[in-house]
């Protein structure tokens, strides 16, 4: 498997606070991680950095084999722009566009032709069920309904990787559930990198790797490999209460 992210010894600081302290991580295509961690641990600052949104303090990251250091800011923007996908966890759609026009414009921004904007929707309209609601502006549609949306412009680009934080963060549980079996179906049928960050341990048993971060460092790593869902779940529980009880 290709390596989509790899970190050595990596480091942020905000002013003189360390926030992530000697990160190693490997990111491989295919992959579907969690990282898991109590509120100010760093998860989302891992995730800005790895994405180029925020600057690293120190050691090195590559990207696709790139070392980040030696890409220039607009290398690092255009990386970020087509090899990279993002959820957030309220979901950043234009209320001005319909759920179409949101999930195209990472392409038609590109000035992308209307006949492969169309080739690429339908598959992923299709795998993420939002084929009938595609005409609706978002103030019509249920936060679940708004986050899938959110996938499919996520994925619409083939990203080497997408980035999501909380995802399911402000979504009632049947739609949490029903979004985490769609990012494992988007996983699965098209494998599409994903790196999700969850405070919720039963959002990270869909997940094939849970990373933990306490204070800014990896304390822990956990692999599903073989086993049920239902016993990796008991696995990041148990995980989790190693750590010092909750992860929030
Ligand atoms: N822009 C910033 N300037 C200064 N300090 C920051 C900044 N962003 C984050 N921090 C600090 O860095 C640490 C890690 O924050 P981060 O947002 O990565 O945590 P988190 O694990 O995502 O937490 P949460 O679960 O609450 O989202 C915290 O102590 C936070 O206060
Ligand atoms: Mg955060």
């Amino acid at each position: 498997m290709q390596t989509v992210i790899q970190t050595k010894n990596l480091s942020k600081n905000y002013g003189t606070t360390p926030v992530l302290k000697s990160i190693d991580l490997e990111v491989r295509a295919g992959e579907l991680t969690a990282i898991m961690g109590p509120s100010g641990s760093g998860k989302s600052t891992l995730m800005n950095v790895l994405s180029t949104i925020d600057r690293l303090s120190g050691g090195e990251v590559w990207l696709e084999g790139k070392s980040l250091l030696d890409m220039k800011k607009q290398a690092a923007r255009q990386f970020r722009q087509e090899r990279m996908g993002f959820i957030f966890q309220d979901y950043n759609l234009l209320d001005t566009l319909t759920a179409k026009e949101n999930i195209l414009l990472p392409l038609s921004l590109r000035r992308f032709k209307a006949e492969e904007m169309e080739r690429r929707l339908a598959p992923i309209a299709q795998a993420l069920n939002i084929a009938g609601i595609l005409t609706k502006y978002p103030s019509e549609l249920s936060g679940g309904q708004k986050q899938r949306v959110a996938s499919a412009r996520a994925i619409i680009t083939n990203p080497a990787i997408v980035f999501a934080d909380e995802p399911t963060g402000a979504l009632d549980s049947r739609s949490a559930t029903q979004l985490l079996e769609q990012l494992v179906g988007l996983n699965e049928t098209f494998g599409t990198t994903i790196l999700m960050v969850t405070h919720d341990g039963y959002a990270a048993s869909y997940c094939k790797r849970v990373i933990f971060l306490r204070d800014g460092g990896i304390v822990n790593e956990l692999y599903a490999g073989e086993q049920t869902q239902r016993a990796f779940y008991d696995r990041i529980l148990d995980a989790q209460s190693l750590m010092g009880g909750k992860t929030r």
